[in-house]
């Protein structure tokens, strides 16, 4: 295979030429391959909360497109990040979260303190040459906005600051660091990751898909720049948002947030819905080529009532019920992109301005960093 998309690929308008990408960019394990070192190896990528470590000496483990790492939180309250590889023969070091000085390989058993040394290893006292300093754990770069954890496994990356951009001006009002991670659930999907990001960046289906939320729709406005996509919703006149008591909802919150819904995107793994009462957060993390993990974390106000079951689960089944919509349809795009019937389509633009936004910087990175085949 040649990889013609990223050969002949040129940026394009969403007005004038803009057509989604070709069936290979979800069908071919070598992109797939390129994804994964070109987007997922190089830019910062959303990992986890805050909250999934217990304070200092703490740790939590994330796989994050098939590459296994940890997350530790130092003695000195520093975040520190690695491959949960282990440098002898490639054992885990940790699995799930936990709360200790080191990190203990289940193989062999060296161990590592938080700040990636090797400190203990069993019967190596005859090994020749053996310089521990050089069989640490390998880094990857670190760095929050607000509870939110990211990870670049470039060291050479520039700062998550400079990919985020504006992002957290526009979202200042959302003391995002106050509220209380309340649930989680992963949901799977046989699905390219591409496509669940896609669907997730415009509004264009919600009217035929979610009959929940399709009277949204058409006050429903969009932009997306640089590695971001905004959709904003007011709720109308008739909405239960203006019944919702105030304890139940997010403190700080200005006029916009107050009256309408949010849903962000952030390239490559990230996004978010919100809402003045609950926001949930997620991590897009691909399986494969064809299979995609998504991860809610569920977010709502500190308090008593926000936090009470009752009020709780019927969002749970909301938002799930929306979820799931999404995750039937998905598979089927799938099977459809790897028919012989399938065309690159045009994209609306009023309504999928997210879409391509994302298509072109996928192809952005992917071009920028492929050596076409000369054949
Ligand atoms: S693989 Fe880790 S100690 Fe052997
Ligand atoms: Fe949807």
């Amino acid at each position: 295979m040649t990889l013609s998309s990223l050969n002949c690929w040129q940026p394009r308008s969403l007005y004038q030429e803009a057509t989604t990408l070709p069936a290979e960019m979800y069908t071919s394990d070598e992109i797939y391959q390129l994804e994964k070192e070109l987007i997922f190896g190089k830019t910062w990528c959303y990992v986890g909360h805050k909250n999934q470590l217990q304070g200092n000496g703490s740790y939590f483990t994330v796989e994050l497109a098939e590459q296994p790492l940890v997350i530790v939180q130092t003695q000195t309250g520093d975040l520190r990040g690695y491959f949960n590889i282990c440098p002898h023969r490639a054992g885990p070091v940790a699995v799930g979260s936990g709360t200790s000085h080191h990190l203990t390989c289940l193989y062999h058993a060296w161990s590592f303190d938080l700040s990636g040394k090797l400190r203990g290893l069993p019967d190596m006292e005859l090994a020749e040459n053996f310089d521990r300093d050089r069989h640490g754990l390998q880094p990857i770069q670190v760095d929050t906005w607000g509870p939110f954890i990211f990870v670049n496994l470039d060291r050479n990356a520039a700062p998550l600051s400079v990919q985020l951009g504006e992002l957290p001006a526009l979202f200042q009002h959302y003391r995002f660091s106050e509220w209380a991670r309340v649930h989680s659930v992963d949901y799977s999907t046989e699905t390219n990751w591409k496509l669940y990001v896609e669907n997730n960046v415009e509004s264009y289906h919600e009217f035929s898909v979610h009959a929940s939320i399709a009277k949204y729709y058409k006050a429903t406005r969009a932009e997306a720049r640089h590695y971001y996509y905004l959709q904003y919703a007011p709720f109308p006149p008739d909405d239960d948002a203006y019944t919702m008591p105030a304890d139940r909802c997010f403190a700080g919150l200005g006029e916009v947030e107050r009256n309408g819904k949010w849903t962000v995107s952030f390239f490559p793994n990230f996004a978010w819905i919100i809402r003045p009462w609950i926001a949930i957060i997620y991590l897009i993390d691909p399986q494969g080529r064809s299979r995609t993990r998504i991860r809610w974390d569920w977010l709502v106000p500190d308090t008593e009532s926000a936090k009470a079951p009752e009020n709780l689960e019927p969002l749970i089944q909301f938002f799930d019920t929306i979820q799931q919509e999404d995750l039937r349809l998905l598979p089927e795009i799938q099977k459809r992109i790897h028919s012989l019937g399938y065309r690159p389509g045009r994209l609306s633009p009023t309504r999928e301005m997210g879409t391509h936004l994302f298509q072109e910087l996928t192809m952005q990175h992917l071009a920028s960093g492929f050596q076409p085949k000369l054949d």
